[in-house]
């Protein structure tokens, strides 16, 4: 074949690679996420949108909105169903800030200095003449620490923006998501420019928050987190044309010691299985091969209707929806992962043959303190189910370094864990100290550098393991899901069932949203080289 090329890096290095933010426990979007390097992707909305649109609003003609998403694929899903709601009423998506009436953030708290990226985009809408908003840590520099096979993508680079506020005026700012519940009303203390802040507990309430906007309002708020609703819509806009993100559970009720999932996010609830399986065969008569199942803690799915069904039996129930031929779900909480869910996959071929089941780490002193409900032991145990599986499955992880009162042999044990497990992803993180949370006040805090050390330690060592996993594919076909289409010519890319990214040449003329056959040629850490040698 031709000169390889490398998607996997380029987008490590976030050459020509739209933008990305957190990962999530229950929203990891990583490995993953859709980031077809060259590929523009339409948007699909809901029929139902559009007729939401006509029937009897009148929106005047400048009614367009701009929203930008940052963190998990939670995140990245309820941004689609907010885009919907505001399509619904007769808004109009804009790309970027400047032509845009309402501007919106979708916000990640996950980590420090994904919090403080909404807080710097705040400062920069900052008007000239604002005399009231508080300084602002401008600081944008998080760093992707991932060491993964999807690469890894940088930030977006974003304009000024404070010349559009000021030029445009009458803008109309909000801040939804994480942030937004963390913060709540502080946020118009800090910056008295924002009208809107809604956190995703409260969502179901953005059509009637944006009313009291369009009818004037000046500041409008949805903060509660004491619901046993979900955000349920019908008018979701879709952004990828072959993969479909379903929320079947939003919030956690885990607890985990150094989490603000909890507190942002609010307490465990699920969708009705058969509203879920009603959604399913409606995306799949509309042409969506492949569907995602998101939940923070996807398997702790409790079915709320008489059915009762549990999550393995849900997922089989999906995979035989007729026309999906792939289904994903993400993410897994060990305590919740057992046998049926290993059954479901050998039993359908469907069901994609990846589990991302975050340990946070390999020593059981570590976890006891974060919380975790399960040891070392106990985690291992659930890999073996997995090991044992008639269909290989491929692993992925999270991993936090440099937790409070981390030993040097608490780190070591989180290496041996690598050794032993043989991930082929894992995103690792540098413990970030968050609001409200247990592990705040917890004693022996690790400083920055040293965790710096141990997150270096843990990414050669785990870019090594997948090194080595992904040579030994060399000369194995799999079947890929083109979603990608290289500047250069005859090549693409797309995603094998174990979600690996594959990047292959083939002179065929169109291949966006095909099933093929592609051979191995070589490996990269990050990604594998192929050639098609057929379709399926
Ligand atoms: N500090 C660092 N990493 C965190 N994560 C969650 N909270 C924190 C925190 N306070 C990581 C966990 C989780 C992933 C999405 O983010 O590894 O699984
Ligand atoms: Fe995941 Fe624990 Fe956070 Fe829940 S509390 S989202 S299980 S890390």
């Amino acid at each position: 074949m031709g000169k390889s090329f490398d998607i996997g890096l380029e987008r490590l290095t976030g050459i020509g690679v739209p933008g990305i933010g957190e990962t999530q426990e229950g929203g990891v979007k990583p490995p993953l996420q859709d980031t077809s390097a060259d590929l523009k992707i339409g948007h699909y909305v809901d029929a139902s949108a559009t007729k939401g649109g006509q029937a009897g609003m009148v929106v005047p003609q400048e009614s367009t909105f701009y929203l930008e998403t940052f963190g998990c694929q939670m995140n990245d899903h309820d941004s689609e169903k907010v885009a919907g709601v505001l399509l619904a009423r007769g808004y109009r998506q804009v790309d970027g800030p400047e032509a845009a009436k309402v501007i919106l953030y979708n916000t990640c708290s996950i980590r420090e200095k994904a919090a403080q990226k909404v807080f710097s985009r705040l400062g920069e809408l900052r008007p000239a003449d604002d005399q009231e908003g508080k300084s602002f840590n401008t600081e944008d520099t998080e760093k992707e620490h991932r060491v993964h096979r999807d690469g890894r993508v940088l930030e977006k680079n974003h304009p000024s923006l404070r010349k559009i506020v000021n030029a445009g005026g009458g803008k109309i700012i909000g801040v939804l998501g994480c942030v937004a519940q963390q913060e709540g009303e502080e946020i118009f203390e800090r910056a008295p420019w924002v009208s809107l802040v809604c956190g995703s507990a409260s969502y179901r309430k953005l059509p009637q928050l944006i009313a009291e906007l369009e009818a004037g309002n000046r500041r409008v708020t949805g903060l509660d987190t004491d619901t046993d609703e979900t955000f349920e819509t019908e008018i979701t806009r879709r952004d990828n044309p072959w993969r479909a993100y379903l929320t079947i559970i939003e919030g956690c009720d885990k607890a985990c010691s150094y989490c603000v999932v909890p507190f942002t996010r609010g307490p465990e609830r699920s969708r009705g299985s058969a509203s879920i399986l009603e959604e399913v065969r409606r995306l799949a008569e509309a042409g969506y091969s492949e569907v995602q199942l998101l939940g923070q803690t996807v398997n702790s799915y409790a079915d709320p209707s008489a059915r009762k069904m549990r999550f393995s039996e849900l997922l089989a129930a999906v995979a035989e929806v007729r026309g999906i031929r792939r289904v994903r779900f993400t993410t897994s909480h060990p305590r919740d992962f057992g046998e049926d869910i290993v059954e479901a996959i050998e039993a359908h071929p469907t069901i994609c043959d990846h589990v991302h089941l975050p340990v946070q780490s390999g020593s059981t002193a570590v976890l006891r303190a974060m919380a975790r409900t399960y040891s070392r032991e106990e985690y291992l145990e659930k890999i073996a189910l997995m090991k044992a599986a008639r269909r290989p499955i491929s692993i992925t992880t999270d991993m936090i370094v440099g937790f409070p009162g981390e030993t040097e042999k608490d780190f070591e044990e989180t290496l041996t864990l690598l050794d032993e497990v043989q991930y082929d992803s894992v995103f690792a993180f540098k413990y970030s100290p968050r609001p409200n949370t247990p592990s705040l006040k917890m004693p022996d805090a690790i400083p920055e550098e040293e965790k710096g050390r141990r997150l270096g330690i843990l990414m050669d060592r785990q870019r090594e393991i997948q090194r080595v996993r992904n040579e030994k594919l060399v000369g194995e076909t799999f079947e890929v899901l083109v979603d990608g289409k290289s500047r250069r010519e005859n090549q693409w890319s797309g995603h094998t069932s174990s979600n690996r990214v594959m990047n292959f040449a083939s002179p065929e003329r169109e291949l966006l949203g095909d099933y093929v056959q592609v051979k191995v040629v070589s490996a990269m850490p990050n990604s594998l080289v192929g050639e098609m040698v057929g379709r399926m």
